[in-house]
């Protein structure tokens, strides 16, 4: 049974129709991701689920109560909703101890001293923080920080776990090693998690399902290897992994062709011969060979640029130019050969050259 449910939730903000139908499940032991660029509303949605902000359309279901629903006013407030929230700034009360920090909220619901002690001493210990209990926010590191705001969302034990942007203040070491340990933790717990996100490589690696937005709206949901793989359109296609993509023309056939060189392709979605058409091709799916074989494309080299743990290619195909990774540094003016799988060579209309239909030569 899903342990949340979310029906089509529309919210303004001044002017902006910042949520225009949302919906979305996700259930107890499984990491859901909302992932998008900055400004499309994720932190909007988790606000309204945890009743920081009321929809003006739309029904949450929170562990099969419902928490909101516009239709009949059913409004659960926010401290009634079973929900744990870790804003993006942890926002951490400077002049509390880390065990006030996590007590307060506890407190504020009348908790007992004993019942305190005892539920924010096994949150403490459970995240390896109980050897910091007396400190202060700025005795502890970003790391520890981040900790102590996932225990004061937890020390309530709820259904649901919602963090917002919970890596981005972390630097990039510790950010790998804390998409870890959250997921582990989540997994551990066994509650529902939704994580925001604007960094695609945090929701792949963290959750079991991807909700990919677009102002205001969830464009893909699916598992991170569905997102990656089977893009929904070109939105999508683009917004995910590295890629290399090409401008032109549907040709016969499946193939993108310009003014001097044809590939052949995989149309994504229905389009028609002579439509002005993007392919996209996922960098590292291009085969690179020394030698010309069974349909490879030859290539020059343009520019090749050292990346540490790999090297990029600039190459020209006649007027195509294309970009391919190599383990090797490789001569400015030699040339290449690229196998461009077809299977993986998606193709959709271009949306800046939506006019450019014209009939097939
Ligand atoms: N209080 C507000 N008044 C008007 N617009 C707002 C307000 N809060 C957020 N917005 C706008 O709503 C949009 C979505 O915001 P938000 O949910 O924070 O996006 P995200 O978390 O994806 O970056 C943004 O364009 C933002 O400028
Ligand atoms: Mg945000």
């Amino acid at each position: 049974m899903a342990d949340l449910v979310v029906r089509d939730l529309h919210k303004t903000l001044g002017q902006a129709h910042v949520l225009r139908g949302v919906s979305m499940a996700a259930e107890r032991g499984r990491i859901v991701a909302l992932l998008g660029p900055s400004g499309c509303g994720k932190t909007t949605v988790l606000r309204s689920l945890a009743g920081l902000e009321r929809p003006e359309r739309g029904r949450i279901e929170i562990g099969g109560q419902v928490a909101f629903d516009a239709t009949d006013g059913t409004w659960v407030p926010p401290e009634k909703r079973g929900i744990g929230f870790v804003f993006q700034s942890y926002a951490l009360w400077p002049h509390r101890t880390v065990f006030e920090n996590v007590a307060f909220g506890l407190r504020l619901r009348g908790a007992g001293k004993a019942d305190i002690e005892a539920r924010v001493g096994r949150t403490l210990q459970q995240l390896g923080l109980a050897h910091l209990r007396e400190r202060y926010p700025d005795q502890l590191s970003g790391g520890q920080q981040q900790r102590v705001a996932i225990c004061r969302a937890l020390v309530y034990e709820p259904s649901v776990l919602l963090l917002d942007e919970p890596l981005s203040n972390l630097d990039a070491k510790l950010r790998e090693e804390a998409r870890f340990w959250i997921r582990q933790l989540i997994l551990e717990l066994g509650i529902c998690a939704v994580i925001v996100t604007h960094d695609q490589g945090e929701a792949l690696s963290v959750a079991d399902r991807v909700l990919l937005m677009r102002s205001g709206v969830v464009v893909q949901d699916g598992s991170p290897g569905e997102l990656y793989e089977e893009p929904a359109d070109l939105y999508v296609a683009e917004f995910l992994g590295t890629n290399v993509l090409f401008h032109g023309t549907l040709g016969a056939d499946g193939t993108i062709e310009g003014p001097d060189w044809r590939l052949p392709g995989t149309p994504r979605e229905p389009l028609a011969p002579g439509q002005a058409v993007v392919g996209v091709l996922r960098a590292e799916r291009v085969g690179l060979s020394d030698e010309p074989g069974e349909g490879r494309l030859a290539a020059e080299v343009e520019a090749c640029l050292y990346l540490g743990d790999h090297w990029e290619y600039r190459l020209a195909h006649h007027s195509l130019k294309l970009r391919a990774r190599g383990s090797a540094r490789v001569a400015q003016g030699s040339r290449l050969w690229l196998s461009l799988p077809r299977a993986h060579l998606w193709l959709f209309a271009d949306p800046a050259r939506k006019d450019a239909l014209r009939p097939a030569a």
